[in-house]
């Protein structure tokens, strides 16, 4: 029998069966609830009952996407984590799969937690975190790998890495790839100084990993500190650089940045992957909206570089959800494709999402002096396109329904993102600083907008809690401004 440390690595496949069974129960127990939510995202993957967070083992494997996600079907709140499973051959319709992870074991016993997927001889790795709490409520982490054949029905294979010196059990959310022949590994960490930090795993089989180094982190060359714990890190090529993203915890606002509770974005530089380290340039976080946390990549077949992130930040807001009595919560954001543009990551909608287009309306050279209502849209689920060809107002405004606006003020330079708080019914803001708008591309679900600004350059995402009857989409400015706007109604799956 094979041993991890010293415990047999025998599997409690009962209890992984049981577990499964009830979180199925469960899913058909409230199909009906589920669905009657006037907020249920109509294109946007959800969990189909209970908590959804982080996207996982997002891959292209044998001609189909698939996306597996951090899953609580027994409550919407965080708790022991299962690996729930959806899959597309498109991008825009996705089926849900058999439950992929369930925490049955003694190494994943309170969440199988965050990782990803890599295809290897046919078959489909995937590495997460078991987490364990002791008899002492203590952390434990084991970096674990599961496999398949099939790319639906995974085997437990046990832990492959434990926590090493120097680190807390805040060690997790490995994210694997293959280049120049050797599997490597980012996991996201935390030094025993309580510093964030990414660290370095290689291995020639998937299963011995021997640790290259630390890879980025805040108490490596004296940088200065940036926040107690790094989640989620993803480490890739772009362009001609190499980004590592990751989702810090205990960055102090600054400004118009890192105003929710934690991060997401990125460096850019240059890895050397046999030492272990990587130059970069200053941290960039990846989105400005409310609701941006745990991004995931994936390089497809077409060598495009794909990103889900969950569209929720842990902690924030969640007791205060309206759709909590719908007895689900939280959603993936839509597919992105991720380009290098002037040393930035930029965003952009997949192609794909052109799929779901219906009615399209459009609207050219059109003059604004006061007002302009756009009497086709404002339904549940749309795309709104402006581009904007010339402005000479201080500042416009676009409603989206009667607390959600996006202003422009042109004398500040300043881009706003507005909302009614869910926790304390005011308008809440986010800001970025730009000197100039030429294009918003918006895509809008029932209970969320994203907003991708000149081309991608940045992103605003939130959940927004609209009633139907007060949505409609209408331009305010306080000067001329001429614009071309398309728009779509947006098909649910
Ligand atoms: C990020 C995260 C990960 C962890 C997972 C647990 O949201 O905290 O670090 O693996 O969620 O659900």
């Amino acid at each position: 029998m094979k041993e991890f440390g010293k415990k047999a690595l025998t599997l409690n496949i009962e209890r992984d069966r049981f577990l499964k069974e009830q979180a199925m129960e469960r899913l058909e127990k409230y199909r009906e609830t589920t669905s009657q939510d006037p907020f249920r995202m109509q294109y946007h993957m959800i969990p189909p009952v209970g908590l959804l967070n982080d996207p996982n083992g997002f891959i292209y494997y044998k001609g189909e996407y698939h996306l597996f996600f951090q899953w609580n079907p027994f409550e919407t709140k965080h708790g022991p984590k299962f690996w729930g499973h959806y899959s597309s051959t498109n991008l825009v319709d996705w089926q849900l799969q058999p439950i992929a992870l369930a925490p049955s074991d003694w190494f994943d016993k309170n969440g199988c937690y965050s990782g990803s997927a890599v295809e290897h001889e046919g078959k489909l790795y995937l590495f997460y975190t078991g987490n364990v709490r002791d008899e002492n409520g203590d952390r434990e982490s084991y970096q674990c790998l599961a496999v398949s054949a099939d790319g639906v029905h995974f085997e437990k294979k046990g832990p492959v890495i434990s926590v090493p010196k120097g680190y807390t059990a805040h060690f997790r959310d490995p994210k694997v790839w293959k280049e120049n022949n050797r599997w490597y590994m980012v996991i996201g960490a935390q030094t025993e100084e309580e510093q964030g930090c990414v660290v370095l795993y290689g291995s020639d089989d998937l299963e011995q990993w021997e640790f290259i180094g630390r890879l980025a982190g805040t108490s490596q060359s004296n940088e200065e500190s940036f926040g107690y714990m790094w989640e989620c890190p993803d480490l890739f090529s772009l362009g001609d650089k190499d980004v590592l993203l990751f989702s810090p915890q205990g960055i102090p606002a600054d400004g118009y940045h890192y105003n929710n509770i934690y991060q997401s974005g990125y460096f850019v530089g240059k890895a050397n992957l046999d030492k272990g380290t990587f130059e970069h340039q200053e941290f960039v976080e990846l989105d400005q909206g409310f609701d941006f946390y745990a991004p995931q990549t994936t390089l497809d077949s077409g060598q495009r570089r794909l990103m889900f992130g969950w569209m929720g930040v842990p902690e924030e807001n969640e007791a205060f959800h309206p759709t909590l009595e719908y007895e689900w919560i939280h959603a993936m954001t839509i597919p992105r494709e991720l380009k290098l543009v002037d040393g930035c990551v930029y965003q952009s909608p997949v192609e794909e999402l052109k799929q779901l287009r219906e009615n399209a309306v459009e609207y050219k050279e059109v003059t604004i002096r006061n007002q302009f209502e756009l009497d086709n849209v404002g339904k549940l689920a749309f795309e709104l396109m402006v581009d904007i060809l010339s402005n000479s107002s201080k500042q416009f405004t676009i409603w989206l329904g009667k607390y959600t606006r996006v202003i422009f003020n042109q004398a500040k330079n300043r881009l706003t993102f507005e909302r009614k708080s869910i926790k304390t019914n005011e308008i809440e803001a986010r800001h970025y600083k730009i000197e100039k708008i030429d294009k918003l591309h918006l895509f809008i679900d029932a209970s969320s907008v994203e907003m991708f600004v000149n081309n991608g350059a940045k992103v605003f995402t939130s959940r927004i809690f609209e009633h139907p009857d007060n949505r409609k989409v209408t331009f305010e400015v306080s000067d001329a401004m001429t614009i071309d706007v398309f728009t779509w109604d947006l098909r649910g799956q």
